[in-house]
């Protein structure tokens, strides 16, 4: 079969990778869509069982940082653009473990550019198209405790903004000051993205997203995890005072955003994507609470009790807040979801999917790979 292009999609078998990787499969069956990821404990092909038998499907399992591998998979697949998320991606095990975000996120993120830059003999056509995090720009103040509304709105139709604690935006133009070792690693693999455009030419887009949420994500981050916890009665912990704030979008509408940009983005450059969608810790925490009480035919809020304060993050970051003007403006983009109908929708597929859960909390799902691939 003939493809009109051959993309390899890096860290598809993790949380936003799978979302991204079903777009592309489903919406350009023309294109071949080859999956690369080396499947850490991150990486659950699970998360893929739709779409994997699809002819423009193709899994590799390989390591970012062979660069060797992935010279030849360019080569011999004839690839012509990159959508890069495979990472490290957890603060708190970059805390613990700093050496294998740098080795993944860095030096994995500077195979895969010298990879493009060799095989690519033009750069016609060509696209290297870097996933980052809002967390490079490291964290801004909180003036407006109470919170605020926010000074940008998205379109009426998507309803999308919740108060803003702050002044200040993460902007395209701003300064990076990355605090955890995750942030840090993140923030060099994009200076190494933007000095292959500069220095060689390289056709790449930068950008940088809030946080997600929604279905497929590992249960180690706040969201999925909370509501396991919920739904079995454990400790919810809270890390301080659950003041925090951070900028949430529900994961399809990232998927739809770096489809948008993939195609329509100008290389070289950065945009910044978010829906105006802050909040803090502890509220979100009480919604998620009062939704799976709901959900699962308890009486709302009974779980309250399970909040448990405990010692902070180290460096933990006060506030994230995403200016996603530019995105919205240049290229029309906008959330589609209210964030209560995102909340309701993901605390309703985890609960719908206890056996994904429980498969991912138990470590079975890593047997899916043998099993699969087993004699082929
Ligand atoms: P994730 O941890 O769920 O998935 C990461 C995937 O990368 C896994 O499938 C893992 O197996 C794979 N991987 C890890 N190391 C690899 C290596 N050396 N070689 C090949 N594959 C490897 O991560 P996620 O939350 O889906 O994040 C994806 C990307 O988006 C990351 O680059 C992250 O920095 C960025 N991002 C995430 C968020 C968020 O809220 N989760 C927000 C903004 C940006
Ligand atoms: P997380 O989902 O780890 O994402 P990130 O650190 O990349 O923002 O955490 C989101 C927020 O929730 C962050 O402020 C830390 C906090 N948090 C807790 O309070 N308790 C927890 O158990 C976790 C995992 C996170």
């Amino acid at each position: 079969m003939n493809f009109d292009r051959t993309l390899i999609i890096t860290g598809g078998a993790g949380f936003i990778g799978s979302h991204v990787v079903r777009l592309f499969v489903n919406k350009y069956p023309n294109y071949r869509i080859i999956n690369l990821d080396k499947l850490t404990y991150a990486g659950n092909l699970a998360n893929l069982k739709d779409i994997e038998d699809k002819p423009n499907y193709r899994f590799v399992r390989m390591d970012i940082c062979d660069f060797e591998g992935v010279l030849k998979l360019m080569q011999d697949e004839h690839v012509d653009g990159i959508i890069h998320l495979a990472a490290e991606s957890h603060v708190d095990r970059s805390i613990k473990d700093p050496f294998t975000f740098a080795q993944t996120n860095v030096m994995g993120t500077l195979s895969l550019l010298q990879a493009a830059k060799i095989a690519w003999d033009s750069f016609e056509g060509k696209r290297f198209y870097h996933i980052s995090t809002d967390e490079v720009y490291g964290a801004l103040e909180m003036t407006n405790p109470e919170g605020v509304e926010p000074p940008f709105t998205t379109k009426a139709s998507s309803g999308q903004h919740h108060l803003a604690y702050g002044e200040k935006f993460f902007t395209e133009d701003l300064k990076y000051q990355p605090h955890s070792p995750y942030s840090a690693a993140k923030a060099s693999s994009d200076h190494f993205v933007r000095a292959f455009h500069d220095t060689y030419g390289l056709p790449t887009i930068v950008t940088n997203c809030s946080n997600n949420y929604g279905p497929y994500q590992f249960p180690e981050k706040l969201i999925p995890l909370f509501i396991n916890n919920i739904r079995h009665r454990k400790p919810l912990p809270v890390y301080g005072k659950g003041e925090n704030v951070r900028d949430w979008l529900y994961v399809e509408d990232h998927a739809r955003a770096i489809d948008l940009i993939f195609h329509q983005g100008k290389t070289g450059e950065t945009y910044n994507i978010g829906g105006f969608n802050e909040w803090k810790n502890i509220d979100i925490v009480k919604v998620l609470i009062k939704t799976t009480d709901r959900l699962l035919g308890r009486k709302e809020g009974e779980d309250m009790d399970l909040i448990t304060y405990v010692t902070d993050r180290a460096g933990h970051d006060l506030r994230y807040a995403i200016d996603s003007t530019k995105l919205q403006k240049e290229l029309g983009w906008e959330p589609s979801l209210q964030f209560e109908e995102g909340i309701e929708k993901t605390v309703r597929w985890y609960l719908d999917n206890q056996e994904w859960l429980d498969n991912v909390t138990s470590g079975d799902y890593q047997k899916y790979y043998e099993q699969m691939y087993a004699g082929r």
